[in-house]
Order: C-alpha cells, then sequence, then structure tokens
C-alpha cells in the first residue's frame, strides 16, 4: 500500500511550499493538482472558450490530454505533449481555472489521473478536494489555511519580487472571491474533511508547518 499525505487549502495558504519539502523529506513524489486544474484551464482559454460557458467547457475539455511527470524531482505538467509549467501561473489562467474546476467533467478526468497516481506511488498530493473525495482513506489528512490578509501579503510580496507592478487591495479581494468560488461550488467544494487535522498558518514559519506535517506522519 503507498503512504499517502493530503493537504487541502484555499489559494496562498502555503499548500506547495509545504508540500514540496514534506515530500522532498520523505522521498515521496509531489503531486499539485492545482496545476492540472490550472493545465486545462490554460487549453480552454487557448480554444477561446469563456469562463461563463459551461456547455462549451463540458465540450472541450475531453480534447484536453494533462499529465504529469518528474525533472528533477519537479512535477511537469504536460498539455496534449507540451510543458505548459511557465504558462499557468497567470492571474488570467487562475480565475479560469477557478471557473472550469466547477464542472463535472474537468473534474471526473483530472480526480481519475490523480487517484491513479497515489496507488502506484507515496505521495503528498495538494489541492481543494484530496483529503474530502480524491484520497477519503489518506494517511494524513491536513487543512492548512491562513487569513485572506496575510494570504494577499504573501502573493504581493512574491509578485513584487519579481518586479510585477500590483495592488495588495486588489489581490485580497481576488482572494476573497475564489474562496467563495472554491467552497460554495457544487461538485468537490473546499472543505475541512472531517478527520483532516486544521492547521493556520497565519503565524507560522515554513519549517514550524513542515515540522507539524512531519510528526503528524511520525505519530502513526
Ligand atoms: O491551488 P491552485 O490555486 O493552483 O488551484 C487552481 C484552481 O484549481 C483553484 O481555483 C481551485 C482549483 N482546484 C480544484 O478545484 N481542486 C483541486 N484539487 C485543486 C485545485
Amino acid at each position: 500500500m503507498s503512504f499517502q499525505i493530503a493537504i487541502d487549502g484555499p489559494a496562498g495558504a502555503g499548500k506547495s511550499t509545504i508540500a514540496r519539502k514534506v515530500a522532498k523529506e520523505k522521498g515521496f513524489i509531489y503531486v499539485d493538482t492545482g496545476a492540472m486544474y490550472r493545465a486545462m484551464a490554460y487549453y480552454l482559454l487557448c480554444q477561446g472558450v469563456s469562463p461563463n460557458d459551461d456547455e462549451e467547457i463540458g465540450r472541450k475539455c475531453s480534447a484536453a490530454d494533462i499529465t504529469i511527470c518528474y525533472e528533477k524531482g519537479e512535477q511537469i505538467v504536460l498539455l496534449n505533449g507540451k510543458n505548459v509549467n511557465d504558462v499557468i501561473r497567470t492571474e488570467e489562467v487562475s480565475r479560469m481555472a477557478s471557473m472550469s474546476s466547477k464542472h463535472p467533467q474537468v473534474r471526473k478526468r483530472l480526480t481519475q489521473l490523480q487517484k491513479e497516481l497515489a496507488r502506484t506511488s507515496d505521495v503528498v498530493m495538494d489541492g481543494r478536494d484530496i483529503g474530502t473525495c480524491v484520497l477519503p482513506d489518506a494517511d494524513v489528512k491536513v487543512y492548512l489555511t491562513a487569513s485572506v490578509e496575510v494570504r494577499a501579503k504573501r502573493r504581493y510580496d512574491e509578485l513584487t519580487a519579481k518586479h510585477v507592478v500590483c495592488d495588495l487591495g486588489q489581490i485580497a479581494e481576488d482572494i476573497a472571491q475564489r474562496d467563495e468560488q472554491d467552497m460554495t461550488r457544487d461538485i468537490a467544494p473546499l472543505k475541512q474533511a472531517k478527520d483532516a487535522v486544521l492547521v493556520d498558518s497565519s503565524h507560522m514559519t515554513i519549517d514550524e508547518v513542515a515540522k507539524k506535517i512531519l510528526d503528524l506522519c511520525e505519530a502513526l
């Protein structure tokens, strides 16, 4: 049996940084499921699909072949065979991903792939529905969150470090809107699994959060 660590939580809570660190420490693969939803969103944008056109999303999503592979321990997302890692982190893709991930066909396709990865490898998987839907029997489940203000400031610092001009208030608004969308959708909404451990990272360092998760693994 593979060992499964599921980390769910809202955008900007630090899931990917923590999950990557824990995976490295344990020698597991890190599966960033958000990147898969982003690759699908990128595909739909390239096809000129509107985020509000549910029918067209359903029709077009089946032509997107999304897989992942690993290079030097880093996850590479392949969309129809092409590495899209560098083009899926824009605000436009974030907004589209939040809309298109509500779609049942999009979720069905990506969930299957995620379950298969966790069946064959020890994983740290992060997303919104990992502990609730994708890996309901995960060995360790964590719901990682932080206040909207802290998450917006982290994103603002990240962007300004890359010399991107941005507005803290606008980022906070976008984050709050995406939380609302992710938490209120009909299928696989973002919520804490009953058996997940709640970790609020607002006032914790990356190392402290990673240690907390590693301790949970040790305590089994
Ligand atoms: O974690 P992220 O910001 O890269 O995720 C992008 C979008 O994909 C986000 O709006 C929620 C959605 N998502 C999802 O619905 N289910 C997942 N398991 C992971 C991400």
